[in-house]
């Protein structure tokens, strides 16, 4: 209680010094800057103070430039697993696609530098999570278990989870895969929804896409189970192979951050609604998904 107040007394001077002393740089904040822009800010109606005090680095504003802390200062670390064409693959030694793309939009507006960490894709949420990245940005699904972990911002894609087989499969429609060893790409909503359906023995998990449409190609399982823009680019680059009509599942891809970090997650939704309404994002998926 002593320590609120004390840290509440100290919020309230530097309030005050802002307030006289002419406001702040506020695009990017590194922790410490981030205690004197969310102190100021209680100068406004609703008073965040205790909140400020208690915790500097999660302090949330409605104004969404204006208060938010990254991991290093004026970079946006973001956390993805490149394997996922056209979403983020590598093109050289870069990462490009969807997701490279939106991302740096994102991070230009918000005046920070992106760097995209490719790690695997289980490592994303937990590593969200615990505050090493700050943000996942992957093609990721919004789920109910990784909404106990994580936030999501607003959706900027829909995924469907579709089956792929080979050319010759028995396997016609989903009705088929009873009993049919299903390839996964870990931990993916594609792994989940399976192992509940089908059941965990049925299912292979592979490292990524392209491994598991290898155990595919070479009989090791007999379908794979992925999101439908992955889906289509492994059958384009694999002879052999075709797509089921049905779809498996239907999803909404958003980016995740840490529950600890509301205001880089606030911060970072009202550019990409912005980027969304203004048709930037259907700009970037229109260059890398051709319509059918
Ligand atoms: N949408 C699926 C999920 O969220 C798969 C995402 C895989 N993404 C990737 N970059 N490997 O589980």
């Amino acid at each position: 209680m002593k320590k609120v107040f004390a840290l509440f007394s100290a919020a309230l001077v530097s309030a005050l010094c802002l307030a006289s002393c002419g406001g702040t740089d506020s695009t990017s904040s590194s922790s410490e800057s981030s205690a004197q822009e969310s102190s100021a800010s209680t100068s406004s109606a609703e008073s965040s103070a205790t909140e400020s005090s208690s915790e500097e680095a999660s302090e949330g504003s409605t104004d969404a430039a204006a208060e938010f802390t990254t991991v290093t200062e004026g970079v946006l670390t973001m956390a993805t697993n490149a394997e996922f064409p056209p979403y983020e693959y590598y093109e050289g030694d870069t990462i490009v696609g969807i997701d490279a793309e939106v991302a740096q939009l994102i991070a230009d507006e918000l005046g920070l530098t992106l760097e995209i960490t490719d790690v695997a894709f289980d490592s994303i949420v937990p590593g969200v999570q615990s505050g090493k990245y700050d943000m996942g940005m992957a093609g990721m699904t919004i789920d109910e278990d990784r909404l106990k972990s994580v936030n999501f911002s607003t959706p900027y894609a829909t995924g469907i989870q579709a089956v792929i087989v080979t050319e010759d499969s028995d396997i016609a429609s989903i009705d088929d895969l009873t009993g049919k060893k299903i390839g996964v790409q870990t931990s993916t909503t594609g792994d989940i929804y399976a192992s509940e359906d089908y059941g965990m023995e049925n299912v292979v998990q592979y490292d990524n896409g392209a491994l598991a449409v290898e155990g595919l190609k070479s009989g090791k399982v007999d379908c794979v189970i992925i999101d439908n823009e992955p889906a289509k680019a492994y059958v384009a680059a694999n002879e052999g192979l075709k797509l089921l009509e049905t779809e498996y599942a239907v999803e909404d891809y958003a980016i995740c951050f840490s529950k600890e970090n509301a205001a880089l997650q606030e911060a970072v939704n009202s550019v990409l609604e912005d980027l969304i309404a203004d048709g930037s994002v259907q700009e970037i998926v229109d260059k890398y998904i051709t319509a059918e």
